[in-house]
Formats: C-alpha cells, structure tokens, sequence
C-alpha cells in the first residue's frame, strides 16, 4: 500500500485591528489588582476593533497577507472556508464578501463555518478531508478565522476580549505543519457554557463552568485522538491549546499532565508542581506571547499560538512533533498530532507580525468605551468615517445603505 502524501499548513498570516487597551489602564479603571489581568490571566493588552473594521476587514487582511508571503496566486484557491462565531448577517456569509475582496476564483466552495471557538479547526479538518479525498485536484484551501470578542464593559469577560484574523493556506505537502489524520480525535456535548443569542451584541457565558467544560473537552478529545497514552508528553515539543486567556493553556497542560500521571496535581506536592511548571515552560509559554498581546480571538487563537511558535523555533524544531486541541464552547472540541516541516523555518520572518503590532495606537479608557458603544450601532448606520477613528490605509466597513455593507479601501 503507498503511503498517502502529507497534508496540512502552507502558509499562515494575522491581521488586527489598528488600536489595543493596555490591561493595566483597564484594571486601574475597574479598580481591580493588575496583578490579576497579567498574572492571574495571564494577559497584557487585548486588541479592539473600531466601528469600520469587522470580521469581514480582518479577514480579507490576512488573507491578502498570506497569499503574498507564500507566494500563492488566488486563481489557485479551490475551496474557501470563514470560521467565526461574530459574522455580519444571519444568512450571508463573511466568506462571500471575503471571496470578492481576495479577487478569487468564481470556480471555488466558499462558506462560512460556526462553532463558537472551534469553527477555524472545523475548517481545517474538512479541508484536509477535501484535499486527502481528490477532489481539490491539485488546488488549495484558504481558511480564514476571523473574531471579534466582546464581552461587554465592565463584565468578568471584559479583560479576556480581542479581536483579529488568521488566514491557513491548507495544501498537500505544506510547508509549515503536517497534520496526521490518523491522530485526529473529536468530541461534542451539549452544554450552556457560553453563547450569543440573536438579539445580542455581547456574549454570555459561565465562566467558570466553561474552563470545567474546555479541561473536560480536552480530556475526551485527547483520549479520542491517542487513546489513554501516558507517555505522549515527552514525544512532543510544544503543545498548543485554544487561548481565551493565556492562563488557560496553564490549566490544559495541567490537565494533560495528570491524565499521563494518572493523579491529580497539587501546589502542595512540590515534586509535580516543579515538574509541570518545567514542562509548561518548555512546551507551551514560550508561544503564547502574541494571544497575551492580542486577547481572545476566538476561533483563531490557537493558530495565533502556531504563529508564534513557527516564527520563533521554525528551524529549530524542525521535524518535531506538537499537539494541537481546538474548543468552541457550546461545545465542540478536536485534538490532533502534527509534525513541523523540515522548511518551516525558511519562513519564519515572514510570520512575525511584530511591525503591525509596534504600529498599533493605544487607546485611553474612555476612547475604548467610546468605541464599544459606537460599535453596538454601527451595523445600522449609513455612513461611517475611518479618518474618525485614526484609520487610513487599509479596507474598511463604510456603513450600510439600502440595507447593503459597504466596503471601501481608503
Ligand atoms: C475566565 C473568567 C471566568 C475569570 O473571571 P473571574 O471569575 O473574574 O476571575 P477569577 O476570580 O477566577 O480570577 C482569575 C484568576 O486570577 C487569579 N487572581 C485573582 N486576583 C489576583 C491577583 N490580585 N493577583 C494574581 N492573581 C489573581 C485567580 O486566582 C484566578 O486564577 P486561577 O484560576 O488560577 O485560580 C472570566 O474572565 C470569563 O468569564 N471569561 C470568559 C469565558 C472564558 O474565557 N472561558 C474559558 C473557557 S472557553
């Protein structure tokens, strides 16, 4: 039997929003411990969308930016997948406007995919599916996560929001990351951890029961994936989770950690406690410096952890194995086993988004809730002015007129 050809990642860019609040200017204006936003959470600034860039400009943004850096021609785009749970209509997809925008192929699937967190690993999955089948007949896959989190002012969300894109080119011998189909394991359960009804701008959500539902998830996906393996840790060089906060990647570690040990972990049994702060540092920290720099972006935010990981060890985990688990409450969740690309680290510098980020404006309290409350009317309004929110140079939501979103590159 020949063995089936590699596939997985080609390629990955982010993209985000213009501005971002430093959560030690929020916890002053909430008269909270900062202690308790960077340490506690494990974050340092969250990225805040403007009324004029939604999930449709993200997307297009780092799509545009992938293409580019892997040298990808759009014509060669064959299936086009959006995953987000903050789309911009009830029926229409995020994806249609990104498919006109990106300037690709009419001969391409496109849609949107929603699952709360996971709706980005949904599309990667299917189209591993799409291609490893034969029916891509030698085209790509682009999947584009894109997110706006908002929790809303002053609730226990508000210090975990974000927003921002991830674009995957998704291809058979990709250059960045081989998934093995094989190690794929999934769950789902019906539980109210977290949600959006129609009517709200803001997402709900338990929030401590929705850590207990992600561990749980994490646990059954994992199982799924690689049976009840106790010594799968130490294969492995990084391990990245789904981030709605950084602190959560420590609590999944946690977790995995006792799954292989077979017994709960303590702070009050040093031993372990060293040995799972030592195996958190050298298989997760060291890549979740850019979710503690860009907040919850939802269904990307375990991708902007591979981002960071490619740009900063690329080369030198050449070969190596990672895990990655994607959750999205509600709850859906996938555990899966990949391998970094003997070329992965010729990219490297072209996946660091450091420039964009160092170009980002630092909003004051009272310009970020300025900018959540023009935000809950912006889908009604007929015109909207970048240059008011210090925007210039990019694509941008100019309003809605005869019940149709504008977008306009200024
Ligand atoms: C995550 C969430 C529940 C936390 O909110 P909260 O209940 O106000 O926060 P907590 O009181 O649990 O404090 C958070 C952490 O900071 C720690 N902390 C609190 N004050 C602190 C201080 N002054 N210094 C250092 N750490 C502090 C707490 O001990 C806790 O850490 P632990 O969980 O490791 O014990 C909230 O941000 C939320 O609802 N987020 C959205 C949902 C979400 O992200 N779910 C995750 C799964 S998808």
């Amino acid at each position: 039997m020949t063995e089936p050809f590699p596939v997985g990642i080609d390629g990955l860019a982010f993209a985000g929003p213009a501005a971002y609040v430093d959560l030690a200017d929020l916890a002053q204006a909430r008269g909270v411990d900062p202690a308790k936003f960077t340490r506690g959470l494990g974050q340092h600034r969250m990225a805040i969308a403007s009324p004029c860039e939604d999930t449709v400009t993200m997307a297009v943004e780092a799509g545009a930016q992938v293409l580019q850096a892997f040298d990808i021609d759009p014509a060669e785009i064959g299936t086009l997948i959006v995953g987000t749970e903050t789309g911009v209509d009830h029926s229409k997809p995020v994806a249609v406007y990104v498919h006109d925008l990106l300037g690709l192929n009419e001969r391409c699937r496109t849609f949107e995919t929603k699952h709360a967190c996971y709706g980005a690993m949904a599309g990667l999955t299917s189209s591993m599916d799409w291609i490893a089948s034969g029916r891509a007949r030698g085209r790509k896959a682009l999947v584009i996560a894109s997110d706006i989190a908002n929790y809303g002012l002053g609730t226990p969300g508000e210090p975990t929001q974000g927003a921002g894109a991830v674009a995957m080119l998704v291809d058979r011998q990709p250059r960045l990351l081989e998934i093995q189909p094989a190690s794929i394991g999934d769950y789902t359960r019906q539980v109210m951890d977290f949600w959006r009804p129609l009517y709200s701008k803001y997402a709900l959500a338990d929030g401590q029961y929705s850590i207990q539902c992600y561990l749980d998830a994490l646990a059954a996906a994992r199982e799924d994936a690689v049976g009840s393996r106790q010594d799968l840790l130490g294969e492995l060089q990084a391990c990245l989770y789904h981030v709605p906060f950084v602190r959560m990647a420590f609590k999944a570690h946690q977790r995995e950690l006792e799954m292989e040990m077979g017994q709960a972990i303590s702070k009050d049994e040093p031993e372990q406690w060293h040995q799972l702060q030592d195996s958190y540092a050298k298989r997760c920290a060291p890549w979740l410096t850019l979710n503690a720099e860009i907040g919850n972006i939802y269904t990307g935010s375990l991708f902007l952890s591979l981002i960071d990981l490619l740009r900063k060890a690329g080369s030198k985990l050449a070969g190596q194995q990672v895990s990655l688990f994607s959750y999205g409450s509600g709850c859906g969740a996938t555990y899966c086993l990949g391998k970094i690309t003997e070329c992965a680290g010729e990219w490297e510098a072209r996946l660091d988004p450091s420039a964009q980020l160092a170009a980002r404006r630092r909003l004051s309290i009272d310009e970020y809730e300025y900018m959540v409350r023009a935000g809950e009317h912006a889908d009604r309004l007929e015109s909207l002015n970048p240059d008011d929110y210090g925007l210039s140079g990019g694509l941008y939501y100019t309003g809605t007129r005869d019940d149709r979103r504008h977008y306009e590159s200024v």
